[in-house]
């Protein structure tokens, strides 16, 4: 009974105070660069901008494989539009900042002012910490966050002066929760919500947004190159959660970026996981905000079956691994 008298309170509250969404994006036109754009997520994020009317920039290293992802968005322009095209920039994103500057600077002379960055340069490794090469935090951190910085950072500048931009970042799941294996892919994925929720408030007043996306195992070739150190803990961890296509991936994260919503989850999980986390993300929907409200409790109970179901899992493949030590000691 307090129940539904509560209820109507605390929607009214929230109408009061959940912050309205920007204008909606029209990518007609636009100008969209997506990093890590010759494959995986970012490749199927060109693609779907292409089909409604962006203009395509895609930045990568391989100069190869740009060439051949040209070639594959072109084939999903709009078509209708007078001059739409995609262009291709190679470029290690986490080289330098000068040089990303300078990159990006010539993609525009050509293409005009990037309107849409999607930051989906990124690189995965899954072993256990003591095993992670103190090189490897060192790399992941380097592509992962500070090349989303940089390109970031040469872009925002200009959205700022037109008032007009979006911003995305792709981080993962095992940017919302800890995942065996995970620790140094973990952290980066954690600092790009840091600044991603930082960034949003600094660029509000300008008519832009950003938009932070938190996919699932997702079916790319970064995915499956990741194989050969990933521990057994982390791959029947994550496997409960499902692999999801790099298409269905690519077409939520635009949809959202279009509306500008903050922040993107795909599937069961990442519903669970977005409610759960969504902590002192922005929100500017107020039906968001009370299933938010409603659901941040009862889904506490949930994230804890997991974690239990999680530490069986560790304990299971840590009994294997002592057996046959103890075999040894035996004979
Ligand atoms: C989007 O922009 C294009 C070109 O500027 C314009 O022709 C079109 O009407 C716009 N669409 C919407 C829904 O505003
Ligand atoms: C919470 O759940 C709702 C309903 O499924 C969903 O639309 C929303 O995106 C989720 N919120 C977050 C922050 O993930």
């Amino acid at each position: 009974m307090l129940f539904l008298i509560l209820i109507p309170v605390v929607i009214v509250v929230l109408v009061l105070i959940v912050s309205s969404r920007p204008s909606r994006l029209n990518l007609t036109g636009a100008h969209v660069m997506v990093t890590g754009g010759s494959s995986g997520i970012g490749l199927e994020v060109a693609k779907e901008c292409a089909r409604q009317g962006g203009f395509v920039s895609l930045v990568a290293r391989n100069e190869q494989r740009l060439k051949q992802a040209k070639s594959e968005v072109e084939e999903h322009l709009k078509g209708g539009g007078d001059r739409q095209c995609v262009t291709i920039l190679p470029l290690d994103v986490s080289e330098s900042y000068g040089k990303v500057q300078e990159g990006i600077r010539k993609v525009e002379e050509k293409l005009g002012p990037v309107d849409v960055l999607v930051n989906c340069a990124g690189v995965s490794h899954a072993e256990v910490f003591e095993d992670t090469p103190a090189e490897k935090f060192e790399w992941l951190m380097k592509i992962n966050y500070l090349g989303s910085v940089y390109c970031t950072k040469a872009v925002v500048s200009g959205m700022k002066l037109r008032k007009k931009g979006r911003i995305a970042f792709v981080s993962s799941q095992a940017g919302q929760t800890g995942v065996f294996g995970y620790t140094g892919y973990a952290a980066t994925k954690f600092a790009l919500r840091g600044l991603a929720e930082t960034l949003q408030m600094e660029i509000k007043p300008y008519n832009m947004a950003v938009t932070i996306s938190f996919p699932p195992d997702t079916d790319t070739p970064g995915f499956h190159s990741e194989d050969d150190t990933k521990p057994e803990e982390t791959r029947l961890i994550s496997e409960t959660a499902g692999l999801f296509s790099a298409e269905v991936v690519a077409k939520s994260l635009v949809r959202d970026i279009v509306r500008g919503e903050f922040v993107n989850t795909i599937g069961l999980d990442g519903f669970i996981l977005g409610n759960l986390t969504v902590g002192m993300a922005p929100c500017n929907s107020v039906v968001s905000a009370t299933l938010q409200v409603i659901l941040m409790s009862p889904l506490r109970i949930v994230a804890l079956a997991y974690l239990k179901s999680f530490d069986v899992i560790v304990a299971k493949c840590a009994r294997k691994k002592d057996l046959p030590e103890a075999d040894d000691k035996l004979q």
